[in-house]
């Protein structure tokens, strides 16, 4: 009867989070898709707790656990309460990395414990334990440095011979594991000479990586952390932990493929190349004999009050300035007056998946305002006013027509065939590619330059007193 309760509330924690799974790809529904991925997680831990039997014998150290578990989300908890919007990926990676640190000693407990059978040639529990200690393993010490990079505590080490250093990790790896894999009887040496490879390898395999590829980088560990807890879900026959580790190993997967597919890079290109750590490519734009035009704000408020159309196309300096709410603000000012006004979004704007959804859904901004990258460009043309606010490289038009360009073939929002564009920064800084925008240097551009925030409130005002 206990059993079957069990594998029931497993049932239902593993259909909560494929539901609460399904409910993230909504912004209006994804608070509540979370916290019911997050009471099924709560339901597979109590009943694990209270209900769990192994040859007649209870769950012990109960109170050891729970003081784990409190001590674990109250720090979780403080984290996520204080983190900025713009440290996100750092906490992501952060979290990644205890995940995968749980799977990695889940293997050494585990296999410090087992008792092999005789005679056994292939063991499959220890494939498991093993498994998910070098891939837990490697997420773990390798969301640490991407956690690292991010937090600007670890510069970008790219010599090129880690490639190579890396390689020879991987085939020890491999080998060990192997021949641990074929021994008759347990052997804590190997084992511990396997973790300590592992978590090396983890560290060799994401320092010469450029810290802007990070997110990308994340993503994967995140797919590895994902493995590495399936394994103990088949470990320990729990279907809970199963599902879970599978959801997170393919999600993490998608979603690095859609990633590199919305920067046209092959995750290859990501792990070896150095797209962003030099970013030095010649980009295009030279600015020798070019000018740029600026405009007033009381310039702008007017040509926004005689439209019909506006585009607002937010990118990581909106995030940067948190100037989310003030867009709301404009876009309900220019709705008022009658005009068509969406929100154009780029699927790697800012600097992790949906960062710009995320924002915009943080102030309220109804998700019917949001355009995909496709539906935007099909309607530039008949814009007539397009700010792009705090965004450089998902609207540079060298990722079109200069091949010498690093980021030549990525996919991006065609500005330059609205009516006019309006830059909303604070200086002709570049952005995470690092190199020069000759969209600013364009005929129909215009610059307003100064935090987004600040330029934000006064075209308000300005539009107020028209
Ligand atoms: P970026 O190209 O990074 O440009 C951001 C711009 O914001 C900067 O040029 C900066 O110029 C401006 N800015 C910063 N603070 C500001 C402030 N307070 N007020 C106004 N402007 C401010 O951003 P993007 O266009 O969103 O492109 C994203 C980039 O990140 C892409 O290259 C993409 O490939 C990459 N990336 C994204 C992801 C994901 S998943 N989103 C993952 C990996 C990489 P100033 O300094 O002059 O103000």
């Amino acid at each position: 009867m206990q059993a079957n309760l069990l594998e029931i509330s497993y049932l239902i924690a593993s259909l909560s989070f494929i539901i609460g799974l399904k409910m993230l790809s909504h912004p209006d529904k994804a608070r509540k898709g979370n916290i019911l991925a997050a009471g099924g997680m709560l339901l597979a831990i109590l009943t694990t707790l209270f209900l769990y039997e192994h040859e007649g014998r209870a769950m012990a150290n109960h109170w050891l656990i729970i003081g784990g578990i409190a001590l674990g989300t109250g720090i979780g908890y403080w984290m996520a309460i204080k983190v900025k919007m713009t440290a996100m990926p750092q906490m992501v990676s952060f979290f990644n990395g205890m995940g995968g640190a749980c799977a990695g000693v889940i293997g050494v407990v585990e296999y410090s414990h087992h008792h092999p059978m005789e005679y056994m040639t292939f063991d499959g529990s220890v494939f498991t334990m093993l498994a998910g200690l070098v891939i837990g393993s490697v997420s773990f010490s390798g969301s640490m440095i991407a956690y690292g990079k991010l937090e600007g505590k670890i510069g970008d080490k790219g010599f090129s011979k880690l490639t190579y250093i890396n390689i020879l990790l991987l085939v020890a790896i491999l080998g060990l594991l192997i021949y641990v894999l074929s021994l008759p009887e347990n052997n804590s040496t190997l084992m511990y000479l396997l973790l300590v490879l592992s978590l090396v390898y983890g560290i060799s395999f994401v320092l010469p990586i450029g810290g802007a590829d990070m997110p990308v980088v994340i993503s994967l560990l995140n797919s590895f952390t994902g493995v590495a807890a399936a394994f103990g879900g088949f470990l320990y026959d729990n279907q809970a932990m199963l599902t879970g580790g599978i959801l997170v190993g393919s999600a993490g997967t998608i979603l690095t493929i859609l990633m590199c597919k919305a920067m046209n890079r092959s995750l290859l290109n990501v792990i070896i190349g150095s797209f962003s750590a030099g970013a030095s490519g010649s980009g295009s734009g030279e600015d020798g004999d070019q000018v740029i035009k600026e405009i007033t704000i009381s310039d702008l408020a007017v040509q926004l009050k005689y439209s019909s159309r506006v585009r607002i196309i937010p990118g990581y300096g909106l995030a940067v300035a948190q100037a989310q709410h003030l867009c709301h603000e404009l876009e309900k000012l220019l709705d008022a007056e009658g005009i068509d006004v969406k929100f154009s979004i780029h699927p790697v704007a800012g600097r992790m998946p949906g960062h710009m959804n995320v924002l915009l859904a943080e102030a309220d901004v109804p998700y019917e305002k949001l355009q995909e990258m496709e539906d935007a460009n099909e309607d530039m043309a008949r814009t007539d006013v397009v700010l792009v606010i705090g965004a450089n490289d998902v609207v540079n038009p060298a990722a079109k027509d200069d091949p010498s360009s690093p980021i030549y073939g990525m996919p991006i929002l065609e500005v330059e065939s609205a009516g006019t564009s309006v830059i909303l920064k604070r200086s002709m800084g570049v952005g995470y590619a690092g190199i020069q925008n000759k969209l600013f240097f364009s005929n129909n551009n215009r610059m307003l330059f100064g935090d987004a925030k600040d330029s934000l409130q006064k075209i308000i005002q300005e539009l107020k007193s028209l």
